[in-house]
């Protein structure tokens, strides 16, 4: 094929045509079109520069807290099969960068601040979606870990936090599936824009990962396609005139040839003949399972962060819903990540009486939660004294709190991790007059609560749950399914702690100096207290762990297992997580950092042998001098934990 095409036609395969197609060549070749996600298929056109309406999936932070890989998957296939229907054949997501910061405006499109956890979920919403024959782009390759200024900063990262932490994500995704496409960030690491960036593009993702995959570039991130050729970018996004006259006028100088050029040209073929041959094969799910399946995403992936006295789940009684999210949710989050709404979604009213007809509720609005971390002014508080007779005379009140499609967004960051002023005080002023007081709080990232979760009786944390969301909380509150969602990023307490905010000592440039602590690494290694540790999540039913065993099978090889009990008579399903520990090291290390992780479903009285393969990767650092991983000799710990700091088991080992 490339024998027929002329050296201007190649140049021209190499950049997009219009927004969200490839080049076609006039006919020449086919087309193929692309289509934002992750949360559900995100297409813009001139009647809705949103994105044409859809359906909306749990985001992926909320797929993370599941920490449940088939449903993950499922999501991934659910997803594809909008894009079969709605004739997408590429979709742009999932992203993986990693959550330095709760602060990030994209942090709902990210599974986690561990590579590992999100690096094994993107791997299964990848299968997913390429297994129903629609490809994926895996981005931001790499370090867009902050919205502010993404298009100029320059993140300065040293090469082993690089490794550990930032490309491991990547790594760990391309270990296990090979994604149709890579598309690189905005931002500059080292002083080179990603998408020009021959040491990350090339020499690593290439060389070191083996990628052989089209890598394209964010929406106008390349500067000079001439250099990003050089760095083996593929396809520029969007279509601008200027990428192929970059391209004509360096080959005209010499500073690229045509070998170069059919390099890529190859590599677009290859893409090209894929997707028209996976095409004919595409056959979406029914949208009856694209339903059950968010809806069994968002249930798993709900934590239970407090349940004083078993409030939860609520009993029979009188029930007061306040804040207008009860009847506007927050669905998802805004920008590339965001869904228009397609139809309708039932209040939380509606969706509590679709499981009890009965049921007695009452709706109160109390406040609108427009805007509440960035602009309190956009609140309203409507009858304050109408609103506390109905919380005085009901058993239980729930207040849907959080944030919006606006707060959390692409192109901006938070700038608090707290409610408002206002909501924070509406809070306790309910929390006094009202018999036992339930917080459902809807949010893209980590919510400091230290200002008044002392005075309520339980917060269960939905996130972004989509579509799905009312119906799956009204079903989590009446006890129908047990919330076994987890944390897939710490939930810090802001006061005092400069970690969160931005690291940034120059308006250009972002020195990551924490290094590898990120996240929990950071919290647990600083011994620094946080409102909830990364992997806590509380359930309605209750589990064991016993009869721990290690076995050593091998060098570097273990097999560490436990049994898990479910000593109630709820089902439900326990995370069990492994953590590695080295306590002699030379090498600056995390405190302990998460190796393995499973999730068991466990019903009532039910009792499941968990066991962990432990091998070489469990121990690997990054050595910089030889550019490649090695096994620091010593002594480590092997712990079972139910999160990062409620470790049931630790065995002893010397590698
Ligand atoms: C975002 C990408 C997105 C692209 C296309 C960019 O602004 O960073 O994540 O896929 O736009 O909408």
């Amino acid at each position: 094929m490339i024998n027929t095409l002329s050296l201007e036609e190649k140049m021209r395969l190499l950049i997009a045509k219009g927004g969200f197609s490839t080049q076609d060549l006039n006919g020449k070749v086919s087309k193929i079109e692309v289509s934002d996600g992750p949360c559900g298929v995100r297409r813009p056109n001139d009647e809705y520069p949103n994105g044409i309406p859809s359906f909306c999936y749990p985001a992926p932070h909320v797929l993370a807290n599941s920490w449940d890989r088939e449903i993950v998957y499922k999501i991934g296939q659910s997803i594809a099969s909008d894009c079969i229907e709605q004739g997408y054949d590429i979709l742009l997501a999932p992203g993986v960068n990693i959550k330095r910061t709760p602060l990030c405006g994209r942090n709902f499109e990210y599974f986690s601040e561990d590579p590992i956890l999100a690096g094994e979920l993107a791997a299964e919403y990848i299968k997913g979606c390429q297994d129903k024959g629609i490809g994926v782009s895996l981005k931001h390759f790499c370090a867009n870990n902050s919205e502010w200024d993404r298009l100029w900063i320059s993140n300065e990262i040293d090469l082993r936090t690089l490794r550990e932490i930032y490309v491991k994500v990547f790594e760990i995704v391309l270990s296990k599936v090979e994604p149709y496409t890579v598309m690189c960030a905005y931002n500059a690491v080292n002083g080179v824009n990603c998408a020009e960036n021959k040491g990350l593009l090339n020499d690593i993702l290439r060389e070191r990962l083996g990628y052989k995959g089209v890598i394209v570039s964010d929406w106008g991130a390349v500067h000079n396609r001439a250099e990003s050729l050089k760095a083996s970018l593929d396809i520029m996004f969007f279509e601008e005139e200027s990428g192929y006259l970059d391209l004509k006028r360096a080959y005209e100088d010499g500073f690229i040839t045509e070998e170069e050029i059919d390099v890529s040209v190859n590599r677009i073929l290859a893409l090209i003949e894929k997707v028209s041959k996976t095409k004919e094969k595409r056959i979406p799910i029914s949208t009856s399972e694209r339903y059950e399946n968010a809806f069994n995403a968002a249930i798993n992936g709900m934590v239970l962060l407090k349940n004083k006295d078993n409030v939860l789940p609520l009993q029979s009684g009188k029930i007061c819903l306040l804040g207008d999210m009860c009847v506007n949710p927050a669905r998802c989050g805004g920008g590339a990540g965001g869904v228009s709404q397609k139809g309708e979604i039932p209040s939380l009213k509606q969706a509590l009486k679709k499981y009890l007809p009965q049921i007695d509720v009452e709706y109160e609005m109390l406040y609108a939660n427009i805007c509440p971390t960035s602009n309190p002014a956009n609140e309203q508080i409507t009858n304050i004294p109408k609103a506390l007779d109905l919380v005085y005379d009901s058993d239980v009140t729930v207040m849907v709190v959080g944030s919006s499609s606006i707060v959390e967004t692409e192109s901006y960051d938070r700038a608090s991790i707290r409610l408002s002023d206002k909501i924070e005080k509406l809070i306790l002023e309910v929390s006094k007059n009202a018999n036992k007081l339930v917080v459902v709080v809807e949010s893209g990232s980590a919510i400091d609560m230290s200002a008044w979760i002392d005075c309520v009786d339980a917060v269960l944390y939905t996130g972004f749950c989509g579509d799905v969301i009312n119906d799956a909380i009204a079903g989590v509150l009446l006890g129908k399914y047990n919330p076994s969602g987890r944390l897939s990023e710490t939930f810090p307490l802001s006061k005092d702690n400069d970690f969160i905010k931005k690291g940034t000592d120059s308006i250009r440039v972002d020195r990551y100096s924490e290094g590898c602590l990120v996240g929990y690494r950071y919290y647990d290694t600083k011994g620094v207290d946080v409102l909830f540790p990364f992997g806590y999540g509380l359930s309605y039913a209750e589990y064991k762990y016993s009869n721990f065993t290690i076995e050593e099978k091998g060098e570097y090889e273990y097999v560490v297992g436990c049994d898990v009990e479910n000593v109630s008579n709820k089902d439900g399903d326990e995370v069990v997580q492994l953590y590695v520990r080295q306590i002699d090291h030379v090498l600056e290390k995390p405190n302990k950092e998460l190796k393995r992780f499973k999730k068991i479903k466990l019903n009532g009285k039910e009792k499941k042998r968990v066991e962990f393969n432990i091998s070489k990767d469990c121990f690997e650092s990054f050595n910089v001098w030889n550019n490649d991983w090695f096994i620091p000799k010593g002594r480590y710990e092997l712990l079972i934990a139910r999160n990062v700091r409620d470790i049931e088991h630790c065995y002893k080992i010397k590698v």
